[in-house]
């Protein structure tokens, strides 16, 4: 690992010429790999190595670094220079909202090796060691958070050509490092995912030149922009107008700003060392009239496979299912994120425990989230069994406002220690992940049962609990309605359960009793403390939800309490009443206890707060709060208000499940549930799934008096069809059509 023997600031250029050895024929393999503390761009002879972005990405550096592998033959040449740029990236760049950067080390550092194999079997290899040089780039200023500059003045290729004379660079030095922590890339890199062109430029009512694109999308803009030598061109970004102007509150100290010097030739411009969340920008400086094909939004995202699809014939809820992929899409970023835009942008746990589901049907997200609980299990070691907030957890290292909690196991939030390994395993079928993950999952629930209190609950410590229910205050997301003991304690049952299971799935009998029993306990203390006659502490559609999903009740109680979830519900006139941790599952406890029409009139309600509500607010992606913006278009005054968050898009969960009727009866869908559930005056829906044994798709319609349900099943995978009003039948693979009358469910 090496450093530059002067900081230049911006993104810095390291290089190192070499002659390809000729005595030994052709050059049969080629293979760079490499990776930085900062963010990484390779180049061979004046080309960019691959179209991979923010290389190495993030991981829990202390512990892990990624490397990326590169094969570059058809890239030498008899005189090769290998040349990287680093930029700031999670490494040296801000973390958090505090102001802090750097916090995992001042200097930027890369490491690479290319090695190259003969037609005789000789190897070359050049590695980054003292005989290289670095310089600095055009690249004057680079951060996530606050963007990125680029004076075009300073452009120059020549670094990248044989004999450079290197003038105002300087050598490197080693860096103290540990290349035990380096571990290949087995999850999907970042790369530029779509583009979209400005749907209109407009003129702001103070005079401001304004763009917008129609999306909000997680990225950059690329410009193509001449003008005189020396004219600056700026570029400010925003998910949404406040009053006719660009609405950066949200963004809260994150710069988001774009700087471009010109040449005085035709430039253009892309920031690859940051990214922005918005839809709108704002553009000054710019050098005559701006047209619309002068700039072009590039969206980033992790490269995943799309596997889940979904659409009816409600057109704001097909919408809304779009906002999700969006979304998601957006957040998933290297690491599932809360938010893409503020000055925060971290791996929030309780966020992807909600929408892990909703991810693995809609993408194959195994690789990314496996390797982003092996970071949480780094972490964890390192951290007395707790599951920290975010993952990779820089929090530790920031100084926190007075009156912060202290980091310590949270409901939902650490939970995702469990219910993502879980969920991979529901929607792949390896149980490779739950082996991986076992040790973590384990010490995470030990962790919780330490904390139990005498009678059996888990009720101290601080909680996030019901997160942003919609009836707290702005400023207190904390004050849900819903008891933080009544949350975690049924999460704590949830997570016991789950990985007792676990431990039969994978033979280890005396943590399954363990488990079990663990699990047996905190159900009894629930119950005894918790719920009487049917209701529940602090009776609210919360805690009907998770006591209801998580298999808590006996049978005459979640009788009673679907009752009372649907009493509530529609007391509440069928406005949304759940945070982060009742929203995932309000819908199937409705279901589960016969309240599917409840279910439905939930989710197509369209005043706020509600699902619906934003859609018609104009959103294109998931907001963090049910009102992030008011009804009035004024921004919810609240200091968390994004309008990226994909947690209470967790629904469409459900909307896969439920609605369009794809559930998996055996882990990775090995066997099938095909039970489609009409309702909410939906007249068709199609939803499919590649599965890990082929395709799966549901076409359900209701035409006059009837309900035509289309099937697609791969060869070799079997299971039931139920549908509604019908006796269950065996699933046939292939293509089937199965008509029923409406009036035997209706
Ligand atoms: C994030 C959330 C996160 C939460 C924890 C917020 O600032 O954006 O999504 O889960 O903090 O309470």
């Amino acid at each position: 690992m090496i450093a530059a023997a002067e900081d230049f600031g911006g993104a810095p250029l390291f290089r190192r010429e070499f002659m390809v050895s000729r005595e030994h024929g052709d050059v049969t393999e080629a293979t760079l790999k490499v990776s930085a503390l900062g963010v990484v761009e390779p180049w061979i002879n004046g080309q960019r190595v691959s179209g991979d972005l923010l290389t190495p990405g993030w991981s829990s550096y202390e512990w892990r670094l990624r490397y990326a592998t590169y094969d570059v033959r058809h890239l030498l040449a008899p005189t090769t220079v290998l040349g990287l740029c680093v930029g700031n990236g999670w490494y040296r760049g801000r973390l958090g909202w505090t102001g802090q950067s750097a916090v995992y080390g001042a200097e930027l550092g890369i490491i690479a090796q290319l090695d190259l194999t003969f037609a005789d079997g000789t190897t070359q290899s050049i590695v980054t060691d003292d005989t290289w040089i670095a310089g600095p780039s055009a690249v004057t200023a680079n951060d996530l958070y606050d963007g990125q500059s680029i004076d075009a003045r300073l452009r120059s290729d020549a670094w990248l050509q044989p004999d450079f004379t290197g003038d105002g660079w300087s050598g490197v030095h080693r860096l103290d490092f540990d290349r035990g922590i380096l571990t290949p890339y087995t999850s999907p890199p970042v790369t530029r995912w779509r583009t979209l062109h400005p749907v209109s430029i407009t003129t702001s009512p103070t005079g401001k030149t304004l763009v917008d694109f129609g999306q909000n999308l997680v990225g950059w803009i690329r410009v193509q922009v001449k003008g005189p030598q020396g004219t600056t061109v700026t570029i400010s970004h925003a998910e949404v107008l406040e009053h006719g102007e660009l609405g950066v509150r949200p963004l809260r100290t994150a710069r988001a700003t774009d700087s471009y010097i010109l040449s005085g030739h035709a430039d253009t411009f892309e920031p690859t060392f940051t990214f922005h969340g918005f839809r709108y920008a704002e553009i000054t400086g710019w050098p005559g009239e701006l047209h619309e094909e002068d700039l072009l939004a590039v969206a980033i995202s992790s490269d995943l496979r799309a596997t889940g699809t979904f659409h009816t014939s409600n057109s704001l809820l097909n919408k809304f299912h779009e906002n999700v992929v969006w979304g998601m899409r957006g957040n998933f970023v290297d690491i599932p994120t809360d938010c893409p835009q503020r000055d925060e942008r971290l791996g929030w746990t309780g966020d992807i425990a909600a929408f892990a589901p909703t991810a693995a049907f809609l993408y194959d997200v195994e690789p990314f989230l496996a390797e982003w609980l092996k970071n949480l299990a780094a972490e964890q070691e390192h951290h007395d069994g707790i599951i920290a907030w975010v993952i990779p957890d820089p929090l530790k290292y920031l100084e926190m406002p007075v009156g912060f909690p202290e980091v310590g196991s949270t409901a939902v939030w650490s939970d995702a220690g469990v219910w993502v390994p879980w969920t991979l395993y529901q929607a792949y079928g390896d149980s490779a992940i739950l082996e991986a993950q076992f040790d973590s999952m384990s010490a995470h629930v030990r962790r919780v049962q330490s904390l139990l209190s005498p009678s059996g609950l888990w009720d101290t410590g601080f909680q996030f609990g019901d997160w942003l229910d919609p009836d707290a205050p702005p400023e207190s997301p904390a004050k849900a309605k819903a008891d933080t003991g009544v949350v975690a304690t049924a999460c704590a049952y949830r997570s016991a359960s789950l990985v007792a299971q676990t431990a039969a799935i994978l033979h280890r009998d005396a943590q399954a009793a363990e488990f079990t029993a663990l699990a047996g306990r905190l159900r009894a203390a629930f119950n005894e403390h918790y719920v009487e006659d049917g209701r529940i502490v602090s009776d609210c559609t919360t805690v009907y939800s998770l006591a209801i999903v998580f298999g808590l009740l006996g049978q005459a109680d979640q009788d009673a309490a679907g009752e009372r979830l649907a009493q509530l519900t529609k007391e509440a006139q069928y406005r949304i009443s759940t945070g982060f941790a009742g929203t995932p599952f309000i819908t199937d406890a409705l279901t589960m206890t016969n309240h599917l029409e409840e279910a439905y009139k939930l989710l197509l309600e369209e005043s706020c707060p509600s699902w619906l509500y934003p859609v018609t607010m104009g959103a294109t992606t998931v907001w963090e709060r049910w009102d992030s913006m008011l009804p009035d278009g004024t921004i919810n005054t609240g200091q968390m208000t994004s309008f990226n968050h994909y947690a209470l898009g967790a629904v469409a969960d459900w909307l896969h499940r439920v609605v369009g009727g794809i559930s998996a009866l055996a882990p990775g869908y090995a066997q099938l549930l095909i039970a489609p559930h009409p309702g909410g005056g939906l007249t068709d829906v199609e939803t499919s799934l590649e599965t890990r044994h082929g395709r799966v798709a549901v076409h359900w319609s209701i035409a006059g008096d009837s309900l035509q349900v289309q099937t697609e099943v791969p060869e070799g995978v079997g299971g039931i069809l139920r549908l509604p009003g019908q006796r269950d039948q065996p699933l046939q693979p292939g293509r089937t059509t199965t008509t029923v009358p409406v009036r035997a469910f209706a």
